[in-house]
């Protein structure tokens, strides 16, 4: 255990706090969420890039597939096909709106929980599949499942850890995002070698092992102390914090999570307040950043990988090793953030990973521009093809020290409780309509805007980054009962914080009051 901390940012509370092997743990089990997420999110890709899977399903896009004289931008267009992989994110969309009430009224875990029991039968119909309508029940069942933990573990983390190291904690639930996508890669890279249609469903039945994970994980985990404040556990709220804070001087901590608690308890509809005036910076950042997320692109690499390698004239097989190399970088880039957002910040990992996303993404537009042309026929040599992967490889390492984890983090710490269930409801939301969109339109977008479509994404990333300079400010280390203060101090949004709302500790209420 390491010795005590007193988190140092000016114009905030300090607490006091030790790093215990507790919350460590609690974290660590609790970002299991993640993996559920990414394990979907690796394996669609694969399997839809299985002769044996588009064969038994899909035989109009095998066909085409095969076909010597198909443009390569076109290759894998199909609608049905790109259903198969974005009808999960509808359904997350939509259980993540009712997952907000469950993680408010019953606590954190049995979100978790609730979302690895659906993703566990929907693997179960999608390993066992038959025909389409049993491979798109099963997707609707995990993305329920996806729905629920992404709208709890965000919350559960940001809330259990220490402020100093939230970004790091809050982190961890990027890290087994990924961490499920490499494992589901590597999976795919062996089960594509199977004869028969034994190798897609052992890729889609695997999903039930994270999904145990989670369910476990949620059974044996404690809740946190926001949650049992706001269910009125008060006591067991208490000895909740100064367990995972590792010392029994809580009381200033305690006494802002009581306030916040106590001017949550006013708003009687988190889902009408947030769109009250004082709320409005919570509200358009938690609609933006999942926004900005999904038009980085990220999904085009992280669902069609394979797809995009075998159009650039991989072999099957490279085409699956390359996805599982830019999995692998994706994964260990991760960990800059871990180690850098609570010292460096998040603007500075924002601005950085959106220019070097910038430069990379218009240079793969360029080769490929260079080597298809419009017409979307030709070869690309080996060389070239590597240097493409190359750039893809730096594209994706600057995603995973920026959007990917902030994306997450940020919505999930910038809400007051009496809106934070309903915000992170939000921006799950949000965020799965946009990878919806990208997933479903891909294949269509590349076989259309050819190699346009990286200029496209790269367009986004320019307008992002420009909104993240101007319009968010600094939250690391701020405690996450404080951020009005933060709000309030903001050259833009400041007006439509009023100066009541700056959350006041137990010291400051007893001054007032005197
Ligand atoms: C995003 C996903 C993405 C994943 C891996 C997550 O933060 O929300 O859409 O697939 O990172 O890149």
């Amino acid at each position: 255990m390491a010795g005590g901390f007193v988190s140092q940012t000016p114009g905030v509370r300090n607490y006091n706090y030790k790093l215990t092997p507790k919350v460590f743990v609690t974290c660590f089990i609790g970002a299991f969420g993640g993996l559920i997420f990414g394990y979907d999110l690796g394996i669609s890709g694969g399997v839809t890039s299985m002769e044996p899977f588009l064969e038994e399903f899909f035989p109009y896009v095998y066909k085409k597939m095969k076909s010597a004289h198909e443009n390569e931008y076109c290759r894998f267009d199909s609608q049905l096909l790109t259903l198969f992989t974005s009808s999960l994110y509808v359904a997350a969309l939509i259980s993540s709106l009712f997952a907000s009430t469950i993680t408010r009224v019953f606590g954190r875990k049995w979100s978790m929980f609730l979302g690895g029991f659906t993703f566990f039968i929907g693997s179960a119909f999608n390993g066992f599949a038959q025909n389409i309508a049993m491979l798109l029940i099963g997707r609707i069942l995990l993305g329920f499942g996806v729905g629920f933990a992404n709208q709890s573990v965000p919350v559960y983390l940001s809330e259990m850890a220490p402020p100093n190291l939230r970004g790091a904690f809050n982190n961890g639930f990027q890290v087994a995002i990924i961490f499920g996508i490499v494992v589901a890669t590597i999976i795919n890279y062996f089960t594509a070698q199977m004869k028969g249609n034994i190798g897609w469903r052992i890729s889609l039945g695997l999903a039930c092992v994270p999904a145990v994970m989670i369910m476990i994980g949620a059974l044996i985990l404690p809740d946190t102390p926001n949650s049992l404040i706001e269910r009125g556990y008060t006591e067991e709220a208490k000895k909740m914090l100064q367990s995972i804070r590792g010392t029994d001087e809580v009381d200033e901590e305690f006494q802002d999570l009581i306030d916040a608690s106590e001017e949550s308890k006013q708003v009687k509809h988190p889902w009408r307040n947030i769109l009250l005036p004082r709320y409005r910076p919570q509200l358009i950042m938690t609609c933006f950043i999942p926004f900005f997320q999904q038009l980085t692109g990220i999904n085009v690499i992280t669902f069609y990988a394979p797809v995009l390698f075998q159009t650039l004239g991989f072999g099957s097989k490279a085409s699956l090793l390359s996805a599982m190399v830019t999995g692998i970088i994706e994964l260990l880039c991760t960990f800059v953030s871990v180690f850098t957002v609570d010292r460096f910040g998040r603007r500075i990992l924002f601005l950085q990973g959106g220019i070097q996303m910038l430069i990379s993404q218009i240079a793969i537009g360029i080769m490929i521009g260079v080597k298809f042309g419009v017409a979307g026929t030709g070869n690309i040599g080996k060389t070239d093809a590597n240097l493409i992967v190359a750039l893809i490889c730096i594209y994706v390492a600057g995603f995973a020290w920026s959007w990917g984890p902030l994306g997450w983090l940020v919505p999930s710490e910038i809400s007051p409780l009496e809106i934070r269930s309903a915000a992170q409801a939000i921006n799950v939301a949000v965020n799965m309509f946009f990878t919806f969109l990208v997933a479903q339109l891909f294949l269509t977008m590349l076989c259309h805007m050819k190699f346009g479509l990286f200029f496209f994404f790269a367009f986004f990333v320019v307008i992002m980054t420009i909104f993240i300079y101007m319009m968010l400010p600094e939250t690391k280390n701020v405690p996450i009962e404080e951020m009005n203060r933060v709000w309030k101090a903001h050259w833009f949004w400041g007006r439509f914080i009023p100066d009541e709302a700056v959350n006041m500790g137990a010291a400051e209420m007893q001054q007032k009051s005197v």
